[in-house]
């Protein structure tokens, strides 16, 4: 049951035709228990009346920054202290342009600016301008900063075109407003999650290793931690910044990584294989750089490391344990192949081959085998691809003991 009894909502409205729906939100955000306040982006007031507005919320409408009386009663400091969650809705493209910039040039920026709650955007516009390559930077900036974006959605528009950019309905909006104060779908639980790729030494300076970034994995930890997760995040070297409230113990070989991983494993209740981990190392490292010879030819022997997922997946009892499988060719079939013989529980297969997802870059398309099918997961920035897998692993967990 959706609530957000108690919550404090300032509703930021920015210009667009969908602004009118802004009027329904409001009723709909009361319904489920919210006080609402309004600010209003000077574009917003020519498509509906903060009259109307602040008739509806019961509060007086926002819409300068240098309104000294407005300032006296409630400033924009005190606004952003106030809410719980600050939702924009609709949130316009040059909205979208100038948060991802951190502007403060108006009332509503400079609230998104100073405030430490939530901040979620509805964005509505032509699909044209969403499509539009700036939108869509703008739009993985603000995701990556945590910003929740709800919807849009697709369908027909005011200007008659057809296509994503609608904004959600205003019972939507309300509705996910409410689950962002839902305890985590992870609350409780204990999640490791491997991440990057190995190092595997063949001398002082020199190593075998692939091109894996840690975007994945590390996406995962976060989206883990934002489900209320107490996450560990077993890390092969990245250039990536530790999420915020996960624990990183961080590796180089694919030895360590297997060794911090069964430390870890034996005590959590979902475990992600999202290492890129070598397959083999060398035999032995030399103790010296190695040195040029007169050959035209070297050869270096290599050893198989151990499958860290295998020997999670071995433990008795074992976690709910999730592989990746990243192919370039055969993918199901290959993907299926390891679910099995790696007594896995779920397999999320990507295709490498596939220009714009996987391995070094930001967005990623996947497909999730267990053993009853398959739910494939369209392309999306691997930020928005973390949080939704996270949500269908917590449904499949088994319940806590
Ligand atoms: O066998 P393959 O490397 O394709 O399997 C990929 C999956 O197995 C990933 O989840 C990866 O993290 C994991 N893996 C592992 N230890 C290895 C090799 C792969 O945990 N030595």
């Amino acid at each position: 049951m959706s609530s957000l009894a108690n919550k404090h909502i300032l509703l930021g409205v920015t210009g667009g035709i969908a602004a009118y729906k802004s009027a329904d939100l409001i009723r709909r955000l009361q319904d489920l228990g919210a006080e609402v306040r309004v600010v209003m982006t000077a574009a917003a007031q020519e498509f509906i009346t903060p009259l109307t507005l602040q008739a509806l919320s019961g509060n007086p409408v926002h819409t300068t920054l240098l309104d000294p009386e407005a300032e006296a009663a409630m400033g924009h400091i005190q606004l952003a202290r106030w809410a719980d969650l600050v939702l924009v809705a609709p949130a316009s493209a040059d909205f979208m342009a100038r948060l991802a910039q951190g502007k403060g040039d108006d009332l509503l920026t400079t609230v998104c600016l100073a405030t430490a709650a939530t901040l979620a955007l509805a964005p509505a516009m032509n699909q044209g301008m969403w499509r539009n390559v700036s939108t869509q930077e703008n739009l993985r900036l603000l995701q990556e900063r945590n910003v929740r974006i709800f919807g849009p959605a697709d369908g027909s528009q005011a200007c008659g075109d057809i296509g994503p950019g609608r904004m959600l309905e205003p019972v939507q909006i309300a509705i996910a407003a409410a689950s962002l104060f839902q305890p985590g779908s992870l609350a409780g639980r204990r999640v490791v999650i491997t991440a990057g790729p190995t190092r595997e030494a063949i001398d002082p300076v020199r190593y075998i290793s692939n091109y894996s970034s840690g975007k994945m994995g590390y996406a995962l930890a976060q989206a883990a931690v934002e489900a209320g997760a107490q996450t560990i995040l077993i890390s092969g070297p990245t250039h990536l910044p530790i999420p915020e409230r996960a624990t990183r113990i961080d590796v180089t070989s694919a030895q360590q990584m297997y060794d911090a991983s069964l430390q870890q494993a034996a005590a959590c209740d979902l475990f992600i294989g999202a290492a890129a981990v070598a397959d083999y190392r060398p035999v032995t490292i030399a103790a010296n750089k190695l040195k040029k010879t007169t050959n035209d030819s070297m050869t270096i022997e290599l050893v198989k490391n151990p499958d860290i997922i295998a020997a999670v997946a071995a433990l008795q009892p074992k976690p709910f344990t999730v592989g990746f499988a990243a192919e370039s060719e055969n993918l199901l079939a290959y993907a299926r192949t390891k679910l099995q013989h790696k007594n896995l529980d779920l397999i999320i297969a990507n295709n490498i081959a596939t220009e714009g997802i996987g391995f070094d870059s930001d967005d990623n398309a996947v497909t999730l085998i267990d053993h009853n099918g398959e739910q494939a997961l369209t392309q999306r920035s691997k930020q928005q691809l973390a949080r939704d897998l996270i949500s269908l692993l917590a449904d499949r967990l088994p319940a806590q003991q």
